[in-house]
């Protein structure tokens, strides 16, 4: 009896520890799996930007695919905006400027988030005020907010009280129709000669400290 309960013990113990390894074997093979998403969702680029296909101020067609081997610098906002997109410009062409011949590797690309009055007439006047190597982008409405989706930027067609009121029958004002602002993000972005996204600057940022974020993305590739 007593032998028997002894190779029985033995016998259990055995079956323990092979069903105690088994599990610890899913566990571990459970914990590599979660590590490697882990790791897999940590490589992952974050997902801005992307394709876009738009007219340029001369009324050409142009591609992201364009501007590979470039970096591109791309604001979106619109032209009759009262102050928020001409600082952001400014900013963005100072920038450029303090760069030196650096900033001859970085395109600067203004889109649109108000195609119907930014035609790329408005466009090619507008973006003029800047830097000589300013592109203004512009499309379909259908195009822009497929460009805007790309970089995750938000815009919004904001009818003034006036307007809303029908109370613009003052030339000076406008029509309902046409008496609107854009709100909008007014982030800058930073993207690859590969194209793909490096970083943003938030609105506010100096050009020196948007100059010297550029130069440091250029080293860090270089
Ligand atoms: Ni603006």
């Amino acid at each position: 009896m007593k032998r028997l309960s002894r190779r029985l013990l033995v016998g259990l113990t055995i079956a323990g520890v092979a069903i105690g390894a088994l599990s610890l074997a899913a566990i571990a093979k459970r914990m590599i799996a979660a590590r490697n998403a882990a790791e897999t969702t940590l490589v992952a680029p974050p997902v801005i930007g992307g394709p876009f296909s738009l007219i340029d101020q001369t009324g050409k067609r142009v591609t992201d695919a364009d501007f590979r081997g470039r970096y591109m610098l791309v604001y979106f906002g619109y032209t009759y905006c009262p102050d928020v997109c001409p600082t952001g410009l400014s900013v963005m062409s100072q920038a450029l400027d303090i760069l030196g011949p650096k900033g001859e590797r970085v395109q600067p690309i203004f889109i649109t988030v108000d195609p119907e009055r930014d035609t790329p007439e408005v466009m090619a006047d507008y973006v003029a005020n800047f830097h000589p190597r300013l592109i203004g982008l512009t499309g379909s409405p259908d195009e822009i907010r497929a460009a805007a989706k790309a970089y995750r930027v938000y815009y919004e067609k904001v009818y003034s009280q006036l307007a809303q009121r029908g109370e613009t029958e003052d030339a000076d004002l406008g029509d309902p129709e046409s008496d609107y602002l854009m709100s909008h993000s007014a982030s800058t972005f930073l993207m690859g000669p590969d194209g793909r996204y490096i970083r943003v600057f938030a609105y506010g940022t100096s050009a020196e400290d948007m100059a010297a974020g550029i130069a440091e993305a250029m080293n860090a590739a270089d």
